[in-house]
């Protein structure tokens, strides 16, 4: 049987993360896959996430299973994280996953049990993880433009032009903040226009929202999620706990399903747990008790909120420095996005034979679309890598 299986495409970044393992040089710099790194190097655990670990070991008396939804301290926490009291909480259908992927994945089974003739349209470009688990599920998809090659900001006028084809029932992903893999964001403005779009439409919003508080702050960062989820009847929303609490591995994350009422949430909600049940059974529960112990506690919750600033504003202050060092090298202004866009990425915009040029000529790896992680900078490195983008003539 084995031996009929095919070879399966492999994920760029994660392709890239082996490349930066296997290189020895001690000079290289790691830009690739979208984990925060201090000025040291080090992923840490933040020291809320240590806190709660403490706690729960001391007072957790059994690891039997919770419930094919998870956790209800879970969701409740994390439906007022990321939505606050944008609608009541009857009308809001949610399951834990294993992560923000389990919460797309589960999001795009949820559309096929109910819409499956449904196209999903994506951001032009979008993390490659959302058109592959779509191909891989056999469900239809197409592209709006999204990102401006020219100024590094977003196609407002592509993306309103493109979306005006979009039929009743189809479904559009849009990223929350920090768009993965651009870094260029809609404003408030432009968020309202696409909400009348997709309503005029009758189309249904997916967001992914995957870097709240890396942005503008945990506040701002969900303010277009709410701005969706107040404008439109219904909405998918998949929440990731990975990176704004530093819990990767252990695999957090949230589907939450805005119904119309009360009745038609239930119904979406006797579903996901069903999917949940088809898929994995019950969903992991560790890293959903680190988050509910922390929301749930006023001096946990105010210590991760502090770390996260700290974090937000290291990659704020990176991303000046790099724009800085970008200006006075090129003696312009052609860089200064990289200051304005917000998240973790940046495209920096340049074809991938350059990309491929500064991992051998520098040892700096980035996504070969040139997102680069701005967490994998510090202090030291933004000078290295703003004289390799101008010597690849970029
Ligand atoms: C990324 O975009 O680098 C992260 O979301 C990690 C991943 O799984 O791709």
């Amino acid at each position: 049987m084995l031996e009929h299986l095919k070879t399966q495409p492999a994920d760029k970044i994660l392709m890239l993360m082996q490349s930066y393992r296997e290189d020895p040089r001690t000079t290289k710099i790691d830009l690739g896959v979208g984990v925060y790194k201090d000025p040291t190097g080090l992923t840490p655990v933040m020291r809320a996430v240590k806190a709660a670990e403490k706690k729960i070991w001391e007072s957790q008396d059994s690891k039997s299973y919770v419930g094919l939804a998870g956790d209800p301290a879970y969701l409740d926490a994390m439906v007022g994280l990321v939505l606050n009291k944008t609608v009541a909480r009857e009308q809001v259908a949610a399951v834990a996953t294993p992560g923000g992927t389990g919460a797309i994945r589960q999001a795009l089974e949820l559309i096929k049990l109910a819409a499956p003739e449904a196209t999903v349209w994506l951001s032009a470009p979008t993390w490659p993880n959302h058109p592959s688990i779509i191909k891989y599920l056999g469900m239809k998809m197409t592209e709006y433009r999204y990102f401006d090659e020219a100024t590094r900001g977003v196609d407002f006028d592509g993306m309103l032009a493109d979306l005006q084809g979009l039929k009743s029932g189809d479904v559009v992903l849009l990223h929350g903040c920090c768009h993965n893999p651009t870094g260029a964001n809609l404003t408030a403005a432009q968020w309202q226009e696409v909400i009348a779009l997709l309503k005029a439409k009758g189309a249904v919003p997916l967001v992914d929202i995957a870097y709240q508080g890396f942005g503008d702050g945990l506040e701002a960062d969900a303010a277009a999620t709410r701005a969706v989820v107040a404008g439109m009847d219904e909405c998918l929303i998949a929440a990731s706990c990975s990176k704004n609490f530093g819990i990767y591995r252990e695999r957090t994350g949230i589907l939450m399903a805005v119904a119309r009422d009360t009745a038609e949430a239930k119904l979406a909600q006797a579903n996901l747990a069903f999917l949940n049940r088809q898929n994995y059974s019950f969903p992991p529960d560790h890293g959903a008790r680190i988050v509910s112990t922390i929301l749930n506690d006023a001096v946990l919750r105010a210590d991760w909120e502090a770390e996260l600033e700290e974090i937000r504003n290291t990659m704020l202050g990176l991303r000046k420095q790099l724009a800085d060092e970008l200006r006075r090298l090129s003696n312009s202004d052609r860089f200064d996005f990289v200051a304005s866009h917000r998240g973790m990425f940046s495209r920096i915009g340049t074809t991938p034979e350059k990309v491929e040029q500064m991992r051998v000529d520098n040892g700096i790896y980035m996504v070969s679309d040139s997102r680069m992680n701005i967490a994998g900078l510090n202090n030291q490195t933004v000078p290295i890598l703003a004289k390799a983008i101008i010597d690849a003539g970029i």
